[in-house]
């Protein structure tokens, strides 16, 4: 790219979206989890998001320009000032330079798939980049400020920026572990580290309830306190199933949190269900495939109704031909997207001109 006129740089990142297995849900005080999760990182769900920063004359406040796919979006760049204004005061970048701000998804925008997780990391990182330049930081600190950060403008973010499995929240389990970012789970068992994600696209239509509004109505939610102990229980039996590659015990919690996650949706009030007839009809079809063939396959749900077929790599084909013979049928368009555990974050550029 040319220097413009002020432009002093910029940065790029690609970073992934993660899928949870122990379910974060409900939180306190400022993006605090009422109980600690797991995820594991994806690899073809991401976001790029490019930074470019010029010198600016005088304001103080945050200056900002934000395009995504090649086009202005109101909603998002409001959304993203006000994450900016939160975390000004932590930043010098914000008093000496104008940012333009450009992203993109590797995912179609309507493929119900949540974005917040890839998005909110990729721009955190940039913003990162350019406040440390000279790589003065090291690069634990560097992704470990980048997860805090991330977790203020979305929590399940905060779990995107490591490879493989991830615990956000503290836990008595895992000494590593803190409320205000996550840590990298690094005793995986093998039969866990080539697992597939394959995402069954049942309704790619906008929630009707914003997962924000869910953790909201988890507050004085009847089940809250037994969520909070299955939830601590759940974190620990999946990290000694992890450790010893049980994948029955992963197959069982997995499940649990998800068909969990959807039960406290009904019983909220308001009460809301995200679940669509072809998800059910989906869950049903997946345990009688995993009956007949003894595979090791589970699902998952984010809060929407399409559902996250998990399975290690050696299932692959058996897995894919079962998903084009009898699940197609009940997504829509006969969509579905094949990811699978992935590598983490990468920078793909870091240019300054001066
Ligand atoms: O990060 P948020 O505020 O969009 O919440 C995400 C919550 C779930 O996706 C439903 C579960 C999770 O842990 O990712």
């Amino acid at each position: 790219m040319g220097k413009e006129k002020n432009v002093i740089g910029s940065v790029k990142w690609q970073s992934p979206s993660n899928i949870a297995i122990v379910k974060y849900w409900g939180k306190k005080g400022k993006q605090i989890p009422i109980n600690p999760s797991i995820s594991f990182t994806l690899s073809n769900a991401f976001t790029e998001t490019e930074i470019t920063f010029s010198l600016k004359q005088t304001s103080t406040d945050v200056s900002v320009n934000f395009i995504f796919e090649q086009s202005k979006n109101q909603l998002f760049e409001n959304k993203i000032i006000k994450f900016l204004n939160d975390i000004k005061s932590d930043f010098e970048i914000f008093g000496k330079y104008h940012l333009q701000i450009s992203s993109k998804n590797s995912f179609p925008h309507s493929a119900g798939i949540a974005s917040s997780a890839s998005s909110m990391s990729a721009l955190v990182l940039c913003l990162l980049s350019v406040e440390y330049p000279d790589s003065k930081i090291s690069d634990e600190t560097f992704f470990r400020k980048a997860s805090y950060y991330s977790r203020l403008a979305s929590g399940s973010a905060s779990r995107s920026l490591y490879p493989g499995f991830t615990l956000w929240g503290k836990t008595e389990h895992l000494n590593s572990s803190s409320d205000d970012y996550a840590t990298t789970l690094n005793f995986i068992h093998p039969i866990f580290n080539d697992l597939q994600d394959s995402i069954l696209i049942v309704d790619s239509k906008q929630k009707k309830v914003s997962s924000s509004e869910g953790h909201r109505l988890m507050e004085n939610h009847p089940y809250k306190d037994a969520r909070i102990k299955q939830a601590n229980d759940h974190t620990h039996e999946l990290i000694r199933a992890l450790k010893e590659g049980d994948f029955k015990t992963f197959e069982r919690i997995c499940e649990i949190e998800a068909l969990g996650l959807h039960s406290l949706m009904m019983s909220s009030k308001p009460s809301y269900v995200l679940m669509g007839e072809n998800s059910i009809k989906i869950i049903d079809k997946i345990r009688e495939f995993r009956l007949k063939t003894n595979l090791n396959l589970c699902f998952t749900l984010d809060a929407g109704p399409n559902i996250h077929l998990i399975y290690p790599k050696s299932n692959l084909k058996e897995i894919t031909s079962f998903i084009e013979k009898e699940l197609l049928v009940y997504c829509e368009s006969n969509k579905w997207i094949s990811d699978e555990l992935g590598a983490g974050p990468k920078q793909l550029n870091k240019s300054f001109y001066e």
